[in-house]
């Protein structure tokens, strides 16, 4: 776990313009950065960074935030990965604290794993460039498959020379331990032997999403029948099979851009379509389509395109590949290739343009897809027919979302030219076997939740975005009070008028004036995220000698509602927008703060106390029983309205 002061230290250092740099041109605009939105397709510059409050803001995708959180938004990166990308990049060393020695243990193991991959990674580049049988075999391979050099540095690959140990003996020599080695799979231990598991194939690193070297699959050159053509690393702690898709790290800016990933069979197939500019491309290599691997993919987009051989075994695998997918909520969408094709082969054959147009008219959503399989073979009976029917509901019957579901059946009953009313009883009889099945399982494995990831560790909740709740009343209220905390929170003024009882009222801060006013006559705002602001001003108050929370503390990534809120009031104060139209800029920079302050804080009551009116009117209208209290309840509060409303009268 990264200890506090680490963090404190990184998020101090950080500097935003210099992170986002990284991954975007930005250029000077006044006091801020401009650039393209990297979360969209655009074509004048939406993107702004802000060095004095250190956020970014996205007009165009609405995202904003820290460095951190741009991280965690543009690499996919969870937030102890970010803070240590920002560590790494600014040379900080990184505290740990209490920690056990196994999961110390289990940290060395894998980053010295890490270590022997990458330097693996490194030397079969080294021998496919630099060695003269690397280049006449590896090289002249790759070469004569079309691959540029360009593309062939771009994917790292390389080659392994035909020895017993030849990498093993090198690793060796260069301080590498044998226990490592074999733990990554690279070297077969037997005994005294040892012996290099990659001899004589051309290299194919694969790569975490973040560009680390998890393992190596390597191809045969030789016509060899026995030997398997693809050989790939062994299950290791840092090497999943099954959570790996080959590419990630390539395509992962592509995939979010377009917002579409294609998800092939193989290496080479990846390689070709990138190579021809189809750039937002993955492979489950080889394996049968796993959840991880989705879930992997609905980081970036919710939208697959399944890239298959027209082969019965593609389609299979495509079939298979659709259910998990929808499972999963995303969208998902079949190509096929011609009998005999893949990715590789067909792109090589076409040209770009063709390429591109082949899959923009080929791509077939699932459904369809599924249909025109199904149809092919019933023909005219009846029977058939039925029982087609029933195999796309059942894929349908797997979509976690409504809507989507009713829209499929409707599609499904054009097709089959079935009636609805049909398909949907059948629907309905599916998901009850379903859910019933599913809570069977449950309570079979009552396997509880996978355990506590990082980001708890290191003391915060990763918050799903909340429900989008209808817009209140009071939004533009409550926006401004918010943002008044948020901008202003520590500046002070006297806010109380001098009176009998106090002739000579103290200074307070803005945010104990607003917290106050409210929790005295025990109002509450009525959008969630607002109330959160507002609560967390509260508890920090109140826990930490009236402390007044800082804006920053919003944007550690937990809630990304709630973060991309606060960024959009402290980007641009809603508060100041009306001055600012009517070009009315007050004489000293904070002066009219008092009176803005007082009057949020009065309008905010005034609102709230006549939506609780209208409240209790509805209550006696509707017929509903009232008791005395209720008309008491009525009584107060128009009172405190006509109060509320005299003093506003006085201050504008
Ligand atoms: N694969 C594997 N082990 C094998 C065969 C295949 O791991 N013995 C995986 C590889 O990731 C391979 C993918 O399955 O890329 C698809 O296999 P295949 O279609 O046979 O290979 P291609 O990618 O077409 O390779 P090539 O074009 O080099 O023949
Ligand atoms: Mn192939």
């Amino acid at each position: 776990m990264i200890s506090q002061e680490s963090i404190q230290k990184i998020l101090d250092t950080v500097r935003i313009e210099e992170v986002i740099g990284d991954f975007v041109t930005l250029k000077k605009a006044g006091s801020n950065y401009k650039g393209l939105s990297p979360f969209s397709n655009e074509k004048s510059p939406s993107f702004m960074v802000s060095p004095a409050k250190q956020i970014f803001k996205d007009f165009s995708s609405g995202k904003g935030g820290s460095a951190v959180t741009f991280l965690m938004e543009h690499e996919q990166y969870t937030y102890p990965e970010a803070l240590r990308f920002l560590a790494k990049k600014y040379n900080i060393e990184i505290e740990e604290t209490a920690q056990s020695s196994e999961v110390i243990a289990a940290r060395e193991e894998r980053e010295s794993l890490f270590l022997v991959n990458e330097f693996a990674n490194k030397y079969f580049q080294n021998q496919l460039w630099e060695d003269p049988k690397g280049r006449s075999i590896g090289l002249s391979y790759f070469q004569e498959r079309g691959f540029s050099d360009e593309t062939i540095k771009t994917f790292q690959l390389g080659y392994s020379q035909d020895g017993y140990q030849v990498f093993t003996d090198y690793a060796l020599k260069n301080a590498h331990s044998l226990e490592f080695l074999a733990n990554v799979g690279l070297t077969k231990v037997d005994g005294d032997r040892k012996l290099d598991r990659f001899r004589g194939r051309v290299m194919f690193p694969i790569l975490s999403h973040t560009g680390r070297v998890l393992g190596f699959g390597g191809r045969i050159l030789t016509k060899d029948t026995k030997a398997a053509k693809y050989l790939n690393s062994p299950e290791s702690i840092i090497y999943h099979k099954s959570k790996i898709l080959y590419g990630i790290f390539h395509a992962k800016s592509h995939i979010a851009k377009a917002d579409e990933c294609f998800l092939v069979e193989g290496y080479t197939d990846v390689i070709s379509l990138f190579q021809a500019g189809v750039k937002n491309v993955v492979a489950s290599s080889g394996t049968a389509l796993t959840v991880d691997q989705i879930l992997l993919i609905k980081r970036f987009t919710k939208n697959i395109t399944l890239l298959y051989d027209g082969d019965p075994a593609g389609i299979k695998a495509s079939l298979r590949g659709i259910d998990l997918i929808l499972e999963q909520g995303m969208n998902v969408r079949v190509v096929l290739f011609p009998d005999g094709e893949d990715p590789d082969s067909y792109s090589k054959r076409v040209s770009a343009v063709e390429l591109n147009s082949y899959l923009a008219d080929e791509r077939t959503n699932f459904l369809r897809f599924k249909a025109k399989l199904l149809l092919d073979e019933v023909g005219n009976d009846p029977l058939e027919k039925a029982k087609a029917a029933r195999e796309m509901v059942q894929s349908i019957a797997l979509m976690p979302d409504e809507l989507d579901r009713t829209a499929f059946i409707q599609e499904t009953a054009r097709i089959l030219a079935m009636e609805e009313r049909i398909l949907f009883s059948e629907l309905g009889q599916i998901r009850s076997r379903n859910i019933t099945k599913a809570d069977e399982q449950a309570r079979r494995e009552s396997r509880p939740q996978a355990g506590p990831g990082e980001a708890e560790a290191v003391g915060m909740h990763v918050v799903e975005s909340v429900e989008p709740v209808a817009t209140s009343m009071l939004y533009p209220q409550e926006e401004a009070l918010c943002s008044l905390l948020l901008n202003h929170g520590e500046k002070e003024f006297v806010f109380d008028e001098p009176d009998e009882e106090n002739e000579n009222p103290a200074a307070e801060s803005i945010a104990a004036y607003i917290l106050s006013e409210l929790i005295s006559d025990g109002l509450e705002m009525d959008e969630p995220l607002f109330q959160k602001v507002f609560q967390h001003f509260l508890d920090i108050y109140n826990n930490e000698e009236q402390r007044i929370a800082k804006a920053e503390e919003f944007l550690r990534g937990g809630n990304k509602d709630l973060m991309h809120k606060v960024v959009d009031l402290i980007s641009e104060e809603p508060a100041l927008h009306d001055w600012k139209r009517k070009k009315i800029f007050p004489p000293e920079p904070d002066a009219h703060l008092r009176i803005f302050t007082i009057e949020a804080v009065l309008r905010f009551k005034e609102k709230k106390i006549a939506n609780l009116i209208k409240g209790v009117q509805k209550k006696l209208q509707s017929g509903e029983k009232v008791d005395m209290s209720d008309l008491e309840t009525v009584k107060n509060l128009t009172l405190l309205r006509v109060e509320i409303n005299k003093k506003l009268k006085r201050i504008l």
